[in-house]
Protein backbone atom coordinates (compact mmCIF):
# COMPACT_ATOMS: atom_id res chain seq x y z
CA UNK A 1 0.00 0.00 0.00
CA UNK A 2 1.46 3.52 -0.74
CA UNK A 3 0.53 6.85 1.44
CA UNK A 4 1.17 9.94 -0.47
CA UNK A 5 2.98 12.50 2.59
CA UNK A 6 2.23 16.20 1.33
CA UNK A 7 4.64 18.37 3.47
CA UNK A 8 6.69 15.26 4.17
CA UNK A 9 9.62 16.49 5.30
CA UNK A 10 8.54 18.91 8.25
CA UNK A 11 8.42 18.15 11.34
CA UNK A 12 5.26 16.21 11.83
CA UNK A 13 5.41 15.11 8.46
CA UNK A 14 9.03 13.45 8.90
CA UNK A 15 8.32 11.80 12.14
CA UNK A 16 5.04 10.34 10.61
CA UNK A 17 7.21 9.23 7.39
CA UNK A 18 9.04 6.75 10.01
CA UNK A 19 5.76 5.43 11.80
CA UNK A 20 3.76 4.93 8.28
CA UNK A 21 7.07 2.87 7.14
CA UNK A 22 7.66 1.20 10.34
CA UNK A 23 3.57 -0.06 9.83
CA UNK A 24 4.65 -1.37 5.96
CA UNK A 25 3.42 1.48 3.74
CA UNK A 26 5.71 2.55 0.85
CA UNK A 27 6.02 6.38 1.18
CA UNK A 28 5.96 8.87 -1.18
CA UNK A 29 6.46 12.42 -0.41
CA UNK A 30 6.00 15.87 -2.16
CA UNK A 31 7.36 18.90 -0.40
CA UNK A 32 8.70 21.92 -2.04
CA UNK A 33 10.99 22.40 1.17
CA UNK A 34 9.43 25.92 1.54
CA UNK A 35 9.70 25.73 5.65
CA UNK A 36 11.98 22.21 5.42
CA UNK A 37 15.21 20.31 4.22
CA UNK A 38 15.59 16.81 2.21
CA UNK A 39 18.07 16.19 5.21
CA UNK A 40 14.87 15.62 7.00
CA UNK A 41 14.09 12.55 4.69
CA UNK A 42 17.39 11.30 4.75
CA UNK A 43 17.69 11.13 8.39
CA UNK A 44 13.81 8.99 8.09
CA UNK A 45 15.58 6.43 5.90
CA UNK A 46 18.74 6.13 8.32
CA UNK A 47 16.28 5.64 11.39
CA UNK A 48 13.79 2.99 9.01
CA UNK A 49 16.33 1.53 6.92
CA UNK A 50 13.84 1.99 4.19
CA UNK A 51 13.55 4.39 1.38
CA UNK A 52 11.17 7.37 0.64
CA UNK A 53 10.32 8.66 -3.03
CA UNK A 54 10.89 12.22 -3.02
CA UNK A 55 9.24 15.03 -5.03
CA UNK A 56 10.40 18.37 -4.55
CA UNK A 57 7.24 20.27 -6.20
CA UNK A 58 4.67 22.10 -4.88
CA UNK A 59 1.00 20.81 -3.77
CA UNK A 60 -0.51 23.79 -6.15
CA UNK A 61 1.17 22.71 -8.58
CA UNK A 62 -1.33 19.92 -10.80
CA UNK A 63 0.94 18.96 -13.09
CA UNK A 64 3.50 18.25 -10.64
CA UNK A 65 0.96 15.79 -8.75
CA UNK A 66 -0.49 14.42 -11.77
CA UNK A 67 3.09 13.40 -12.06
CA UNK A 68 3.51 11.43 -8.84
CA UNK A 69 0.25 9.94 -9.35
CA UNK A 70 1.06 8.61 -12.57
CA UNK A 71 4.63 7.10 -11.46
CA UNK A 72 3.11 6.15 -8.40
CA UNK A 73 -0.03 3.75 -7.45
CA UNK A 74 -1.52 5.88 -4.33
CA UNK A 75 -3.98 4.33 -1.80
CA UNK A 76 -4.64 7.46 0.40
CA UNK A 77 -2.94 10.71 1.50
CA UNK A 78 -1.57 12.49 4.16
CA UNK A 79 -2.30 16.25 3.86
CA UNK A 80 0.53 18.52 5.61
CA UNK A 81 1.52 20.93 3.19
CA UNK A 82 0.72 24.46 4.61
CA UNK A 83 1.90 27.53 5.94
CA UNK A 84 1.47 27.28 10.08
CA UNK A 85 2.69 30.53 11.47
CA UNK A 86 -0.78 32.10 13.04
CA UNK A 87 1.61 35.69 13.23
CA UNK A 88 2.75 35.68 10.03
CA UNK A 89 -0.90 34.37 8.92
CA UNK A 90 -1.86 37.97 10.03
CA UNK A 91 0.69 40.07 8.26
CA UNK A 92 0.48 38.04 5.00
CA UNK A 93 -3.36 36.15 5.17
CA UNK A 94 -3.20 35.96 1.12
CA UNK A 95 0.12 33.89 1.22
CA UNK A 96 -1.71 31.81 3.57
CA UNK A 97 -4.93 31.58 1.96
CA UNK A 98 -3.25 30.84 -1.47
CA UNK A 99 -0.94 28.16 0.16
CA UNK A 100 -3.24 26.50 2.09
CA UNK A 101 -6.84 26.59 0.49
CA UNK A 102 -5.36 25.83 -3.31
CA UNK A 103 -2.65 22.94 -2.55
CA UNK A 104 -5.96 21.82 -0.48
CA UNK A 105 -8.32 22.22 -3.69
CA UNK A 106 -5.26 21.11 -6.55
CA UNK A 107 -4.64 17.92 -4.37
CA UNK A 108 -8.52 17.00 -4.40
CA UNK A 109 -8.94 17.32 -8.13
CA UNK A 110 -6.14 15.13 -9.04
CA UNK A 111 -6.91 12.25 -6.26
CA UNK A 112 -10.47 12.84 -8.21
CA UNK A 113 -8.62 12.11 -11.39
CA UNK A 114 -7.11 9.27 -10.29
CA UNK A 115 -9.46 7.09 -8.05
CA UNK A 116 -7.87 7.83 -5.12
CA UNK A 117 -10.68 8.97 -2.18
CA UNK A 118 -8.84 8.70 1.17
CA UNK A 119 -7.67 11.48 2.91
CA UNK A 120 -5.97 12.72 6.41
CA UNK A 121 -5.96 16.20 6.89
CA UNK A 122 -4.13 17.99 9.41
CA UNK A 123 -6.51 20.32 11.23
CA UNK A 124 -5.85 22.01 14.55
CA UNK A 125 -7.17 22.68 17.73
CA UNK A 126 -7.64 26.45 16.59
CA UNK A 127 -10.47 25.56 14.95
CA UNK A 128 -12.66 25.76 18.09
CA UNK A 129 -11.68 29.53 17.81
CA UNK A 130 -12.78 30.87 21.77
CA UNK A 131 -14.51 28.22 23.32
CA UNK A 132 -16.75 28.78 25.93
CA UNK A 133 -16.02 25.22 28.06
CA UNK A 134 -12.73 22.42 28.10
CA UNK A 135 -11.94 20.03 27.74
CA UNK A 136 -12.79 20.61 23.82
CA UNK A 137 -15.16 17.77 21.93
CA UNK A 138 -15.15 17.26 18.38
CA UNK A 139 -19.35 18.38 18.26
CA UNK A 140 -18.74 21.47 19.57
CA UNK A 141 -18.93 24.79 17.80
CA UNK A 142 -15.80 26.27 15.61
CA UNK A 143 -15.12 29.58 14.96
CA UNK A 144 -11.37 30.38 13.63
CA UNK A 145 -10.20 34.46 14.97
CA UNK A 146 -6.59 34.41 12.67
CA UNK A 147 -6.16 33.60 8.86
CA UNK A 148 -3.97 30.81 9.69
CA UNK A 149 -6.81 29.12 11.93
CA UNK A 150 -9.66 30.51 9.05
CA UNK A 151 -7.74 28.28 6.64
CA UNK A 152 -8.00 25.12 8.72
CA UNK A 153 -11.83 25.88 9.20
CA UNK A 154 -12.30 26.57 5.51
CA UNK A 155 -10.51 23.68 4.50
CA UNK A 156 -12.41 21.19 6.50
CA UNK A 157 -15.44 22.98 5.60
CA UNK A 158 -14.57 22.00 1.59
CA UNK A 159 -13.79 18.55 2.79
CA UNK A 160 -16.95 18.26 3.96
CA UNK A 161 -18.64 19.26 1.36
CA UNK A 162 -16.81 16.91 -0.74
CA UNK A 163 -17.94 13.92 1.21
CA UNK A 164 -21.69 15.36 0.99
CA UNK A 165 -21.29 15.95 -2.75
CA UNK A 166 -20.27 12.18 -3.21
CA UNK A 167 -19.83 9.82 -0.30
CA UNK A 168 -17.97 7.45 -1.97
CA UNK A 169 -14.74 9.80 -0.12
CA UNK A 170 -13.11 8.65 3.19
CA UNK A 171 -11.78 11.76 5.00
CA UNK A 172 -10.85 12.36 8.47
CA UNK A 173 -9.55 15.91 9.84
CA UNK A 174 -7.48 15.64 12.71
CA UNK A 175 -7.12 18.22 15.25
CA UNK A 176 -3.83 18.26 16.78
CA UNK A 177 -3.24 19.83 20.14
CA UNK A 178 0.54 20.91 20.82
CA UNK A 179 2.95 18.49 19.18
CA UNK A 180 6.31 18.91 20.73
CA UNK A 181 8.95 16.29 21.35
CA UNK A 182 11.17 14.29 18.57
CA UNK A 183 11.67 11.15 17.56
CA UNK A 184 14.12 8.87 19.75
CA UNK A 185 16.95 8.69 17.75
CA UNK A 186 17.84 12.41 18.40
CA UNK A 187 17.94 12.69 14.34
CA UNK A 188 15.12 14.53 13.65
CA UNK A 189 12.66 16.90 15.81
CA UNK A 190 11.55 20.57 14.85
CA UNK A 191 13.84 22.98 13.07
CA UNK A 192 11.85 26.34 13.21
CA UNK A 193 13.25 29.35 11.08
CA UNK A 194 14.12 32.40 12.60
CA UNK A 195 12.91 33.10 16.69
CA UNK A 196 10.60 30.39 17.54
CA UNK A 197 6.68 31.37 18.35
CA UNK A 198 5.79 28.11 19.80
CA UNK A 199 7.00 28.25 23.98
CA UNK A 200 8.86 24.66 23.24
CA UNK A 201 11.36 25.04 20.79
CA UNK A 202 11.65 28.28 22.68
CA UNK A 203 12.63 26.98 26.11
CA UNK A 204 14.85 24.49 24.70
CA UNK A 205 17.27 27.22 22.43
CA UNK A 206 17.20 28.91 25.90
CA UNK A 207 18.20 25.88 27.03
CA UNK A 208 21.14 25.04 24.49
CA UNK A 209 22.21 28.81 24.88
CA UNK A 210 20.83 30.30 21.55
CA UNK A 211 18.77 32.59 23.60
CA UNK A 212 18.93 34.07 26.55
CA UNK A 213 15.98 33.63 28.86
CA UNK A 214 12.45 32.19 28.41
CA UNK A 215 9.64 35.05 28.18
CA UNK A 216 6.38 33.63 29.88
CA UNK A 217 3.67 35.96 28.27
CA UNK A 218 1.37 36.39 31.28
CA UNK A 219 1.37 34.77 34.78
CA UNK A 220 -2.40 36.41 35.66
CA UNK A 221 -4.55 34.04 33.52
CA UNK A 222 -7.79 31.79 35.54
CA UNK A 223 -5.38 28.81 35.84
CA UNK A 224 -3.32 26.15 38.66
CA UNK A 225 -0.05 28.65 38.59
CA UNK A 226 -1.26 31.95 36.70
CA UNK A 227 0.10 30.82 33.57
CA UNK A 228 -1.14 29.44 29.92
CA UNK A 229 -2.54 25.77 30.21
CA UNK A 230 -2.40 23.86 26.94
CA UNK A 231 -2.39 20.10 25.97
CA UNK A 232 0.87 18.81 24.46
CA UNK A 233 1.43 15.90 23.08
CA UNK A 234 4.60 13.88 21.74
CA UNK A 235 5.27 13.87 18.15
CA UNK A 236 6.09 10.33 17.88
CA UNK A 237 2.18 10.01 19.33
CA UNK A 238 0.78 12.13 17.19
CA UNK A 239 2.16 10.18 14.13
CA UNK A 240 1.07 7.00 15.24
CA UNK A 241 -2.05 8.80 15.20
CA UNK A 242 -2.03 8.93 11.52
CA UNK A 243 -1.07 5.56 10.94
CA UNK A 244 -4.56 4.65 12.51
CA UNK A 245 -6.26 7.20 10.88
CA UNK A 246 -4.76 5.73 7.50
CA UNK A 247 -5.87 2.61 8.67
CA UNK A 248 -9.41 3.68 9.38
CA UNK A 249 -9.64 5.16 6.08
CA UNK A 250 -8.68 2.55 4.61
CA UNK A 251 -12.05 0.45 5.74
CA UNK A 252 -14.72 3.02 5.99
CA UNK A 253 -16.08 5.97 4.41
CA UNK A 254 -17.36 9.18 5.86
CA UNK A 255 -16.32 12.46 7.48
CA UNK A 256 -15.07 12.12 10.53
CA UNK A 257 -13.12 15.32 12.82
CA UNK A 258 -11.24 13.72 15.63
CA UNK A 259 -8.87 15.05 18.17
CA UNK A 260 -5.48 14.15 18.89
CA UNK A 261 -4.68 15.25 22.18
CA UNK A 262 -3.61 13.71 25.17
CA UNK A 263 -6.49 15.40 27.39
CA UNK A 264 -4.27 16.61 30.24
CA UNK A 265 -3.38 20.29 30.19
CA UNK A 266 0.20 21.40 31.54
CA UNK A 267 0.93 25.15 32.40
CA UNK A 268 4.02 26.75 30.76
CA UNK A 269 5.69 26.96 34.17
CA UNK A 270 4.91 23.29 34.71
CA UNK A 271 6.74 22.44 30.83
CA UNK A 272 9.51 24.91 32.04
CA UNK A 273 9.98 23.35 35.70
CA UNK A 274 9.81 19.82 33.52
CA UNK A 275 12.48 20.31 31.43
CA UNK A 276 15.00 21.54 33.68
CA UNK A 277 14.21 18.37 35.88
CA UNK A 278 14.28 15.99 32.85
CA UNK A 279 17.39 17.32 31.24
CA UNK A 280 19.14 19.25 34.01
CA UNK A 281 19.71 22.25 32.27
CA UNK A 282 19.06 25.70 33.00
CA UNK A 283 15.98 27.60 31.50
CA UNK A 284 16.08 31.33 32.55
CA UNK A 285 12.59 32.88 32.70
CA UNK A 286 10.46 36.62 32.92
CA UNK A 287 7.66 37.31 33.68
CA UNK A 288 6.19 39.46 30.31
CA UNK A 289 2.46 40.75 29.58
CA UNK A 290 0.15 38.24 27.99
CA UNK A 291 0.12 37.45 24.23
CA UNK A 292 -2.91 38.93 22.99
CA UNK A 293 -5.46 36.05 21.95
CA UNK A 294 -4.06 33.47 24.69
CA UNK A 295 -6.46 31.69 26.30
CA UNK A 296 -6.30 30.57 29.98
CA UNK A 297 -6.45 26.59 29.30
CA UNK A 298 -7.10 24.24 26.02
CA UNK A 299 -7.22 20.56 26.33
CA UNK A 300 -8.80 18.08 24.20
CA UNK A 301 -11.63 15.64 25.55
CA UNK A 302 -9.70 12.65 23.07
CA UNK A 303 -11.97 9.56 24.24
CA UNK A 304 -13.20 9.81 20.13
CA UNK A 305 -9.73 9.02 18.65
CA UNK A 306 -9.79 6.10 21.52
CA UNK A 307 -13.08 4.54 20.16
CA UNK A 308 -12.63 5.39 16.52
CA UNK A 309 -9.07 4.89 15.66
CA UNK A 310 -8.54 2.57 18.86
CA UNK A 311 -5.58 5.37 19.55
CA UNK A 312 -4.63 7.25 22.65
CA UNK A 313 -0.87 8.90 23.92
CA UNK A 314 1.13 6.93 25.41
CA UNK A 315 4.23 9.14 25.96
CA UNK A 316 3.87 11.61 29.06
CA UNK A 317 6.28 15.30 29.40
CA UNK A 318 8.69 13.89 30.97
CA UNK A 319 10.14 12.07 27.43
CA UNK A 320 8.57 15.08 25.71
CA UNK A 321 11.29 17.21 27.37
CA UNK A 322 14.17 14.58 27.10
CA UNK A 323 13.71 13.84 23.55
CA UNK A 324 13.45 17.51 22.57
CA UNK A 325 16.60 17.69 24.55
CA UNK A 326 18.34 14.65 22.40
CA UNK A 327 17.15 16.47 19.33
CA UNK A 328 18.46 20.42 20.11
CA UNK A 329 21.64 19.32 21.96
CA UNK A 330 22.99 17.03 19.22
CA UNK A 331 21.58 19.84 16.67
CA UNK A 332 22.14 22.86 17.69
CA UNK A 333 21.97 24.34 14.38
CA UNK A 334 18.78 22.03 13.22
CA UNK A 335 19.70 20.51 9.95
CA UNK A 336 21.53 22.93 8.65
CA UNK A 337 25.30 21.59 8.22
P1 LIG B 1 6.16 22.20 8.87
O1 LIG B 1 6.25 23.59 8.34
O2 LIG B 1 7.35 21.63 9.53
O3 LIG B 1 5.70 21.21 7.69
C1 LIG B 1 4.92 21.63 6.61
C2 LIG B 1 5.63 21.19 5.35
O4 LIG B 1 4.85 21.55 4.21
C3 LIG B 1 7.01 21.85 5.18
O5 LIG B 1 7.96 20.86 4.91
C4 LIG B 1 6.81 22.79 3.99
O6 LIG B 1 8.01 22.94 3.25
C5 LIG B 1 5.72 22.09 3.22
N1 LIG B 1 4.89 22.94 2.36
C6 LIG B 1 4.24 24.08 2.70
N2 LIG B 1 3.53 24.53 1.66
C7 LIG B 1 3.73 23.66 0.64
C8 LIG B 1 3.28 23.57 -0.69
N3 LIG B 1 2.45 24.49 -1.21
N4 LIG B 1 3.69 22.54 -1.46
C9 LIG B 1 4.54 21.61 -0.97
N5 LIG B 1 4.99 21.63 0.28
C10 LIG B 1 4.60 22.65 1.09
O7 LIG B 1 4.89 22.15 9.83
P2 LIG B 1 4.39 20.99 10.81
O8 LIG B 1 4.53 21.51 12.20
O9 LIG B 1 5.00 19.71 10.46
O10 LIG B 1 2.85 21.01 10.46
C11 LIG B 1 2.29 20.14 9.50
C12 LIG B 1 0.82 20.44 9.35
O11 LIG B 1 0.17 20.31 10.60
C13 LIG B 1 0.52 21.86 8.86
O12 LIG B 1 -0.56 21.82 7.98
C14 LIG B 1 0.14 22.58 10.13
O13 LIG B 1 -0.72 23.67 9.88
C15 LIG B 1 -0.57 21.48 10.90
N6 LIG B 1 -0.54 21.72 12.35
C16 LIG B 1 0.65 21.91 12.97
C17 LIG B 1 0.66 22.16 14.34
C18 LIG B 1 1.97 22.40 15.05
O14 LIG B 1 1.95 22.91 16.16
N7 LIG B 1 3.12 22.04 14.51
C19 LIG B 1 -0.54 22.20 15.05
C20 LIG B 1 -1.74 21.98 14.38
C21 LIG B 1 -1.74 21.74 13.01
C1 LIG C 1 -0.13 27.79 18.87
C2 LIG C 1 -0.91 28.51 17.80
C3 LIG C 1 -2.13 27.70 17.44
C4 LIG C 1 -1.75 26.29 17.04
C5 LIG C 1 -0.99 25.67 18.20
C6 LIG C 1 -0.57 24.27 17.90
C7 LIG C 1 -0.40 30.86 18.25
C8 LIG C 1 -0.95 32.16 18.74
N1 LIG C 1 -1.26 29.82 18.30
O1 LIG C 1 -0.95 27.68 20.00
O2 LIG C 1 -2.82 28.29 16.38
O3 LIG C 1 -2.88 25.53 16.76
O4 LIG C 1 0.17 26.49 18.46
O5 LIG C 1 0.76 24.06 18.07
O6 LIG C 1 0.75 30.77 17.80
N2 LIG C 1 4.20 30.97 25.60
C9 LIG C 1 5.06 31.70 26.40
N3 LIG C 1 6.24 32.10 25.88
C10 LIG C 1 6.63 31.83 24.58
C11 LIG C 1 5.73 31.09 23.78
C12 LIG C 1 4.53 30.68 24.31
O7 LIG C 1 4.76 31.95 27.56
O8 LIG C 1 7.71 32.25 24.16
C13 LIG C 1 2.93 30.47 26.17
C14 LIG C 1 1.67 30.92 25.46
O9 LIG C 1 1.18 32.11 26.01
C15 LIG C 1 0.74 29.71 25.71
C16 LIG C 1 1.70 28.52 25.76
O10 LIG C 1 2.98 29.06 26.04
O11 LIG C 1 0.12 29.84 26.97
C17 LIG C 1 1.75 27.74 24.46
O12 LIG C 1 2.04 28.63 23.39
P1 LIG C 1 2.38 28.10 21.92
O13 LIG C 1 3.43 27.05 21.98
O14 LIG C 1 2.64 29.28 21.06
O15 LIG C 1 1.05 27.37 21.47
P2 LIG C 1 -0.46 27.90 21.44
O16 LIG C 1 -0.52 29.35 21.70
O17 LIG C 1 -1.27 27.00 22.29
Amino acid sequence: MSVLITGGAGYIGSHTCIEMLDAGYDVVVIDNLYNSSEESLRRVEKITGKSVKFYEDDVRDKQALEKVFKENSIDSVIHFAGLKAVGESVKMPIAYYDNNLESTISLIEVMKEFGCKKIVFSSSATVYGVAKEMPLKEGMPTGAINPYGRTKLFIEEILKDLYVSDNTWSIVLLRYFNPIGAHKSGLIGEDPKGIPNNLMPYISQVAVGKLEKLHVFGNDYNTVDGTGVRDYIHVVDLAKGHVKAIDYALKNIGCEAINLGTGKGTSVLELRDAFVKANDVSVPYVIDPRRPGDPDEVYADATKAKQLLGWEAELGVEEMCKDTWRWQSNNPKGYEK
